[in-house]
């Protein structure tokens, strides 16, 4: 039974069971920043099981796409090294909500293995909770399997998907491939083995774990089972190993074309094999290799394939290549990757040319690192250095010091992190540590939401150098902490506000305003007068800059959200910076934008600020938020509440945000994009500008036509058509040019003619020109012929500087009989140091002694008249 036939029937049948098909979720599990990707069926119905996610189903089923590779569940490290392990596999599933539980999805996993798939009973063995007598009594008594091949196992039979969320306790299915593999039981010492395969995972789920570990009943007790497609199918089809299924022998051969590498058997193209599928589904669902969170996860799975790929001798980039294999046998199930197949052999093409850069003297390092060992323990240090300078994942090395059984110094290399991180702190923006000076408890109460001005109370003064001051006097720089403010502090991309504090007889002007531990800091200068501690100021921000500034952030959101309806879901903020002036957005997309995708993305954005809705401020938990769909970064740590900004009409943009925004989108005034380019491999980046910003560039733009008129001398409207006249004139101005060199070189060539001599009644002319090209001397050949009406011909250039001569040699076809032009211009060629060739009425050569070129041509008459005679 084919892969896709097994993938069928199991939907089929629970469908059968009144299920409903839900089609697979994208990787990236959708608003739920606890997990790295989705790596289970039940992932997408996480909350769904907790009540939270009422659907019009009760019962569903699906086959997901699913990688486990980082996090909770991460297979990557066994990957190539057993039969059954992969960092992307298609789970098939059925979900009860509340509705069956035990006694049904034990009968419809028996029934469907035993029936629908006609697997023998023997050859099963299943495990339960130590706890769970009730599902014992369900497989021994109802279903009737042979005690002898049952046991009750402790945490191999508790599931959850994470550290926290949904779990259970849960009930699994063994399929035994006989004697000849090694391996044991469930339970027993040998388990490790190939032997019994676990196949089907029934979760019974009844808790919610929350991040303390508390088990929290679920509304209602519910259903999670997950079986491995390739590993039922290994089954099917009769093998041992996952990979000698159909859906893995097309892209194992694939890969041992690309490499030239032909042993199918060899690990590492089964890493190779199994990582494509990973790497390619993760940017189908939008993940881009990079250097943090999911990124780097995708980026450490392309690494370690091109560093296998590299073992086997491959030294091209040969991953990309896979895809189209890859696309032959998912494609059909899944279109989506189809439809992405170029964009993701750019990107992976990309990122193997970056690596291959470094992979070599890496690998130079390590050996020698392997081969100097003293022991078994690979330093820290090493393991550092090949990170930090040749861009190796840690468990790339690890893979690979596996293969030497060499164990790493994991604790010296998170040493070694850990100092590093503490010299980019200790190096990062401002050179003072602030935090020292500032023994303040508590935080700023930031006042800015909602006022511009407020009166505060300083709590503490510090110097440019990072000192405690007790006073800041007129002249000095440095920063001033308040115990409550309106300034905002820069975060989330928005930049810091600027202005003023003042007090009697004093203002200190503040340049920017950054946030740290809680504390809001406002660095600037004293202009005038004495700032004590424990004074009193009135701090006002500069308001024109802050309008501006809120403009440029509630465009972005916008800009966000219009880029996500026009290139699809995969956009994602990749950074931001909003000040003043204008905003900055990165996103992940692989290609540039078009022109039309970039006005209507402008359209979409003015559309919204023209629709003049009010903007919506809630504060909520985060789990309310992820339900209305609210954009937040992955990375992002929120704490339980969250700020929830909608901006535009009918909930346009929804996202978590701190910053300050318009009141209403009309309030942005007008959008308008200055440019997109790209800043890194998949990143791309658009700069624009709002309200008084765009307004000026119209008119700048608008000033900028009104000169080119001038100069013109045409209005504005008219510039078009005078710039279209001009292009016009410019182009029958270099027609005529070219008309009036023909005329003149053709006077020359009469000059030429005047040169002709008579050799055995046969017009000859051998005769050497100046500063005339290779193409030029073909055309000047067919006018002398035309002229001469018949005769003989050699013409020569010589270009002293460079020591070369060209030559060309003419005969008209009445005389082609009796001499070749082939013939005469190797005769002349050969003086010159050159060999030639060509037809018998026209060939060419070259040759490298100038200085020769006369009296070659001064001896083709004797040539000739030898030729003739
Ligand atoms: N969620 C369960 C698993 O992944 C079925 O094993």
């Amino acid at each position: 039974m084919k892969s896709a036939d097994i993938r069928q029937a199991f939907l089929a049948f629970f469908e059968e069971q009144g299920h409903t098909i839900v089609p697979s979720s994208s990787l990236v599990p959708e608003n739920d920043p606890t997990l790295l990707f989705t790596n289970a069926g039940m992932v997408p119905f996480k909350d769904v099981f907790l009540g939270r996610d009422p659907r019009p189903y009760v019962r569903a089923t699906s086959a997901q796409r699913c990688v486990r590779a980082g996090g909770k569940h991460n297979d990557l490290d066994n990957v190539g090294y057993t039969a059954r392990h992969h960092t992307f596999f298609e789970m098939l599933g059925n979900f009860s909500f509340g509705d069956y539980f035990k006694r049904e999805a034990i009968r419809f996993a028996w029934t469907f293995l035993t029936e629908r798939l006609g697997l023998p009973a023997d050859k099963l063995w299943v495990t339960v909770h130590v706890s769970d007598d009730e599902a014992e009594r369900i497989w021994k008594d109802e279903i009737g399997v042979d005690p002898e091949r049952f046991s009750k196992l402790d945490e191999d039979n508790f599931w959850q998907m994470g550290d926290t969320g949904p779990c259970g306790p849960s009930s699994e299915i063994f399929f035994d491939h006989g004697p000849e593999v090694w391996g044991g039981p469930p339970g027993s010492p040998e388990e490790d083995g190939d032997r019994y395969i676990e196949i089907w995972n029934l979760v019974f789920m009844q808790y919610d774990r929350d991040a303390a570990g508390t088990l929290t009943p679920l509304p209602k007790p519910s259903i999670d089972t997950g079986m491995g497609l390739e590993r039922i199918a290994a089954v099917m089809q009769g093998v041992h190993s996952n990979y000698q299924i159909d859906l893995f022998a097309n892209l194992l051969k694939a890969a041992a074309d690309v490499i030239g590498h032909h042993d199918i058997t060899t690990p590492s193209l089964r890493v190779i094999a199994d990582h494509i599928r990973s790497c390619a589904f993760l940017i189908v669902d939008g993940v881009l290799p990079s250097n943090e969170g999911r990124g780097y996860v995708l980026r450490r799975i392309i690494r370690r394939a091109v560093r296998h790929g590299h073992k086997l001798g491959a030294r091209e980039p040969f991953f990309h290549r896979l895809v189209a294999a890859l696309d032959a046998e998912m494609g059909e199930a899944y279109p989506e990757l189809s439809k992405a197949r170029e964009q993701i052999e750019k990107v992976l093409l990309k990122e193997e040319e970056q690596f291959a850069r470094t992979l070599d003297h890496g690998m130079g390092l390590l050996e020698a690192a392997l081969a100097e060992l003293d022991g078994e323990v690979l330093a820290g240090e090493t393991i550092f250095k090949l990170y930090d300078t040749y861009g190796f994942p840690f468990d790339l090395t690890a893979d690979i010091c596996r293969e030497r059984g060499v164990t790493l110094d994991e604790a010296g290399f998170e040493r070694e992190l850990e100092a590093q991180r503490e010299r980019a702190r200790a190096a990062s923006q401002f050179g003072a540590d602030y935090g020292a000076a500032i023994e303040v408890e508590g935080e700023t109460a930031f006042t800015g939401y909602d006022r511009l001005e407020d009166e505060a109370r300083i709590t503490a003064l510090v110097d440019g150098e990072g000192n405690a001051l007790a006073a800041l006097e007129a002249g000095q720089t440095g920063v001033v902490v308040l115990d409550r403010t309106p300034f905002y502090g820069e975060s989330g991309g928005q930049a810091g506000d600027t202005g003023y504090l003042e007090a009697d007889g004093a203002r200190f002007q503040v340049t920017d305003t950054q946030k740290q531990a809680g504390h809001h800091l406002h660095h600037g200068v004293m202009v005038e007068g004495v700032l004590e501690v424990g004074g009193h100021v009135a701090p006002r921000v500069d308001a024109s800059l802050r309008a501006a500034t809120m403009r440029n952030h509630s465009a972005t959101h916008l800009l966000h959200e219009a880029l996500k309806r026009v290139l699809g879901e995969h956009v994602q903020q990749k950074g931001s910076l909003v000040t003043a002036e204008r905003l900055r957005f990165d996103f992940s997309h692989f290609e540039a934008l078009s022109a039309e995708q970039l006005t209507e993305v402008e359209a979409i954005v003015n559309r919204e600020i023209l629709a003049n809705a009010a903007t919506g401020i809630e504060h909520m938990s985060l789990d309310e938020a992820r339900a209305r769909g609210a954009a937040a970064l992955f990375e992002a740590k929120y704490g339980e509440d969250v700020r929830v900004l909608t901006i535009g009409s009918d909930g346009f943009s929804v996202e978590l945000c701190g910053g300050t925004h318009v009141a209403r989108s009309g309030d942005i005034g007008a959008f308008h994009i200055l440019a997109e380019t790209g800043i890194a491999a998949g990143v791309r980046r658009i700069e624009a500008v709002t309200g008084e910003g765009a307004l000026a560039y119209f008119r700048e733009q608008e000033a900028r036509l009104a000169r080119i008129g001038e100069r013109l001398r045409a209005k504005p409207e008219q510039v078009e058509s005078r710039v279209d006249a001009l292009l016009e004139r410019n182009r029958a101005m270099e027609k005529e040019l070219e008309r009036l060199k023909a005329k003149l070189a053709s006077a020359a060539s009469n000059d030429v003619l005047a040169e002709v001599q008579e050799v055995a009644g046969v017009k000859v002319l051998a005769r050497q020109l100046e500063g005339v090209s290779g193409k030029e001397l073909r055309t000047l050949m067919d006018q002398l012929k035309n002229k001469l009406g018949s005769g003989i011909l050699v013409l020569g250039v010589a270009d002293a500087d460079a020591g070369k001569v060209s030559l060309i040699a003419g005969v008209t076809d009445d005389l082609t009989g009796r001499v070749k032009a082939g013939a005469l211009v190797n005769h002349v060629a050969g003086q010159v140091g050159g060999k030639g060739g060509g037809r018998a009425d026209m060939a060419q050569a070259g040759g490298s002694r100038p200085e020769a070129l006369p009296s070659a041509l001064a001896g083709v008459p004797d040539w000739v008249a030898q030729q003739l005679g």
